[in-house]
C-alpha cells in the first residue's frame, strides 16, 4: 500500500515537471505532516524547489498549489504560509483509504522481509526470583519481538540463563547448612523464592562474619575475603568446575526448582522463548574462541596466565577474558553464546535486551567479536533500558531493596478486581471469567504503563495511576475496545449490515481514518527504532480520537442506513487496529469489561 507521503511526493514531482519542464531530485521533495493548528494534512517545503522555479517561495507555493489541484482531484485545497505549502486531501481520498484498510488482510502488518533476527531477553541468574527490572526486560523483549514480526521478520526469541558461578554456590551452600532438606513441596514455597531465601540467608551470615572479623581488627577488605563462608562458597565453585558428583547433583536439584518457579512467572506474564541457552553449556565454547584468538595473536596472555583483549584503540580499556586460574568470566560465556547462535540461525541482527548498567559490557562484547574476526558482530544491537522504580514505601520485598515480580503481578490483579467491581457491571459474568478479566486488566495496566515509556528512560511505575480507566493507560485502551465490541455485538443481534457504502464522511471520521491509515508506517517506524512506546502512544491517540467521535456521533441510532452501515465498519476497524497494536505490546483486550 502506498503511503500518503509517497502519493503526494509523486504528485509534487509531476507538478514541478509540468510547471518548469524540469525534474526535481527526490531530496528536494520534502513533505511533512502539517502542524496541528494549521489547515492541511501534509506540508511541502518550497525552499528546495526555488532553484528550479526561480521564483519567490510564496509565488512558487501558489503555482505548485494551483497545479496540484488542477492535476489531482484528490487534493481538496491548499494554503501557503511563508515558504510552506499546506495541502489538504479530499474526503474522497480518505474514503479510498478506508477502502484500502477494509480490504487489507492483517492490516498494519508487513509482508515477509526474509530477515532473521535473534532477540535475547530476560536472562536471569538462578540464585533468586525475578524482580521489577526483569519485568521491564521481559515486556520489552516480548513486545519488540512481536513488533519485528509485524515488520515481516523471522524472529527467534532466546533466553540466556546464567546458571553457574559464585552466586548460585552461595544459595547452595546456605541451603546445605541451614535448609534441613527443605524443598518447594515440603515448604510450600515457589522454587525460585525458596532458593532466593537461602541467597539472602547467605548474605546475612556473611555480613555477620565480616563484622566479627572487623571487630577482631581486620580491615574491611580482609574481612570480606577471609570470612569462612565466602571461602567455602569458592571451594564449592571449584568443586563444581571439577564436576564433583555431589555438588553437581545439588546444583541440578536447586536449579530445577528455580526453573519451575521462573516458568510460572513467565506464564503469568505471558512471555515465551524459542530457545533457552545455559551458561553452563556455552562457557566452554567461549574458552575455545579465546584459545583461537591467542593462536592468531589477537589476544594477549599475561605472565600470571590471564587472557586479555586490548580495546584501547577504540576508546575502551583492556578487557579480561579468562582469569589466571583458567576459570571463565562473564564475557567468556557471551563470546561462546553469540557464536553458537550465529551458527544456529545465521541471523541478520542480534538484539540483546539488557539494562543500561551493562552498556559497557555490550560495547566490549561487540568490539571483541569484531576483532576476533566474526563479521556478523556488527549486527549486534544492545537494547539498553533504564531502571524502573516504585513510589517510595510501596511493595518493597523483605530485603528492602527489590520489588518481587510475582508479588507485583498479584497486587496488580488484586487492584484490577477492586477497580472493576467499582466501575463495571459484571454480575452476570461467571466467576472464572471474572478472574480472567481481572488478570487481563491488572497485567494490561502494568504492561502498558511500562511500555509507553521510551526504553532508554529511567521510570517510576505508579500502580495506582496505571490502572486508571480514564488515563493514558492500558485499561483505558482495553475499555475503548470493549465498548466498541459491545456496539458491534448489538449490531449483530439486530442483524445490521456492516460495510463500505460511500456515505459522506464527517471531519471526525476523516481524523480517525487518518490515524488508521498511519498504522503500517507506525509499525515500520517503531520497528526501526526498536520502540514499543511508539505503538503504545499510537493506541492512545486512536482511542482518544475514537472516544471523542463516539461521544458526539450516534451509530446504532443513526437513521440513515448508509451512514450506519459504514460507521459500523469504521468501528470494526478501530477495534481491530487497537487489538493488533495491543497484541504487539503483549496485552490482551477483553470483549467486555
Ligand atoms: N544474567 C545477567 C544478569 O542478571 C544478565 C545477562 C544478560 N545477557 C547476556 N548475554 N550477557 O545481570
Amino acid at each position: 500500500m502506498t503511503t500518503t507521503e509517497q502519493f503526494l511526493s509523486a504528485e509534487l514531482s509531476h507538478a514541478i515537471k509540468a510547471l518548469y519542464a524540469q525534474s526535481a531530485p527526490d531530496a528536494a521533495l520534502i513533505l511533512q505532516a502539517t502542524r496541528k493548528e494549521i489547515e492541511g494534512d501534509y506540508t511541502a517545503m518550497m525552499f528546495p524547489l526555488l532553484k528550479i522555479s526561480k521564483k519567490s517561495p510564496e509565488q512558487t507555493g501558489e503555482e505548485v498549489g494551483r497545479q496540484l489541484q488542477a492535476q489531482c482531484p484528490e487534493i481538496a485545497s491548499y494554503n501557503i504560509i511563508k515558504g510552506f505549502l499546506n495541502i489538504k486531501l479530499s474526503a474522497g481520498y480518505w474514503q479510498n483509504r478506508l477502502t484500502d484498510i477494509a480490504r487489507t488482510e492483517h492490516y498494519g502488518r508487513h509482508s515477509p522481509s526474509g530477515k532473521t533476527i535473534v532477540i535475547e531477553y530476560s536472562s536471569p541468574n538462578t540464585n533468586k526470583p525475578l524482580h521489577l527490572g526483569h519485568i521491564r526486560n521481559n515486556l520489552l523483549g516480548w513486545s519488540v519481538a512481536r513488533l519485528l514480526e509485524a515488520n515481516g521478520h523471522r524472529v527467534i526469541k532466546v533466553n540466556l540463563v546464567n546458571d553457574r558461578g559464585i552466586h548460585i554456590c552461595k544459595s547452595m551452600l546456605a541451603w546445605q547448612k541451614w535448609g534441613q532438606g527443605a524443598t518447594p513441596t515440603s515448604s510450600g514455597r515457589k522454587g525460585d523464592h525458596l532458593v532466593g531465601d537461602y541467597y539472602v540467608l547467605f548474605d546475612r551470615e556473611y555480613k555477620r562474619q565480616q563484622s566479627d572479623l572487623q571487630a577482631q581488627g581486620k580491615s574491611a577488605k580482609e574481612a570480606a575475603r577471609q570470612a569462612p563462608l565466602i571461602l567455602e562458597a569458592q571451594e564449592m565453585l571449584r568443586r563444581w568446575e571439577r564436576g564433583d558428583k555431589e555438588i553437581t547433583a545439588l546444583w541440578q536439584t536447586m536449579n530445577t526448582w528455580v526453573y519451575a518457579g521462573f516458568n510460572e512467572t513467565y506464564r503469568t506474564l505471558g512471555v515465551q522463548f524459542d530457545k533457552i541457552y545455559y551458561e553452563s553449556n556455552t562457557y566452554l565454547s567461549g574458552k575455545k574462541i579465546i584459545e583461537e584468538g591467542l593462536r592468531k595473536g589477537i589476544l594477549d596472555r599475561h605472565e600470571d596466565g590471564s587472557v586479555w583483549i586490548d580495546l584501547t584503540d577504540d576508546g575502551l580499556d583492556r578487557k579480561l577474558l579468562l582469569r589466571s586460574d583458567g576459570t571463565s568470566v562473564y564475557m567468556t560465556q557471551d563470546l561462546g553464546t553469540a557464536q553458537q547462535r550465529y551458527e544456529e540461525y545465521h541471523f541478520d541482527e542480534h538484539i540483546y535486551v539488557v539494562g543500561n548498567e551493562q552498556d559497557y559490557h555490550f560495547q566490549a562484547l561487540k568490539l571483541a567479536l569484531e576483532k576476533l574476526g566474526y563479521p556478523w558482530a556488527t549486527t549486534i544491537y544492545h537494547l539498553s533500558y533504564g531502571m524502573v522504580e516504585l513510589p517510595a514505601g510501596k511493595m518493597k520485598s523483605r530485603e528492602g531493596t527489590v520489588v518481587d515480580a510475582d508479588d507485583l503481578m498479584k497486587e496488580m490483579i488484586h487492584t484490577a478486581r477492586e477497580t472493576s467491581q467499582k466501575l463495571s457491571k459484571l454480575d452476570d459474568m461467571p466467576a472464572d471469567e471474572q478472574q480472567r478479566l481481572f488478570t487481563t486488566i491488572g497485567l494490561g495496566a502494568l504492561k502498558y504503563f511500562i511500555l509507553k515509556i521510551d526504553p532508554k528512560k529511567t521510570m517510576l511505575f505508579d500502580p495506582k495511576e496505571s490502572i486508571d480507566f480514564n488515563g493514558h493507560t492500558g485499561p483505558f485502551i482495553q475499555y475503548t475496545h470493549a465498548r466498541i465490541k459491545s456496539v458491534l455485538r448489538k449490531a449483530a443481534q439486530q442483524q445490521l449490515p456492516v460495510g463500505l457504502t460511500g456515505a459522506t464522511l464527517n471531519e471526525k471520521e476523516i481524523e480517525i481514518i487518518k490515524i488508521l491509515h498511519h498504522f503500517p508506517k507506525k509499525i515500520r517506524d517503531a520497528g526501526d527504532a526498536h520502540s514499543p512506546a511508539l505503538i503504545a502512544n499510537y493506541t492512545y491517540d486512536l482511542a482518544k480520537e475514537f472516544n471523542q467521535y463516539y461521544h458526539e456521533t450516534s451509530v446504532l441510532h443513526e437513521p440513515d442506513d448508509a451512514l450506519k452501515t459504514q460507521r459500523l465498519l469504521l468501528l470494526q476497524h478501530v477495534a481491530g487496529t487497537l487489538k493488533t497494536a495491543m497484541e504487539i505490546l503483549g496485552i490482551d483486550v477483553p470483549e467486555r469489561m
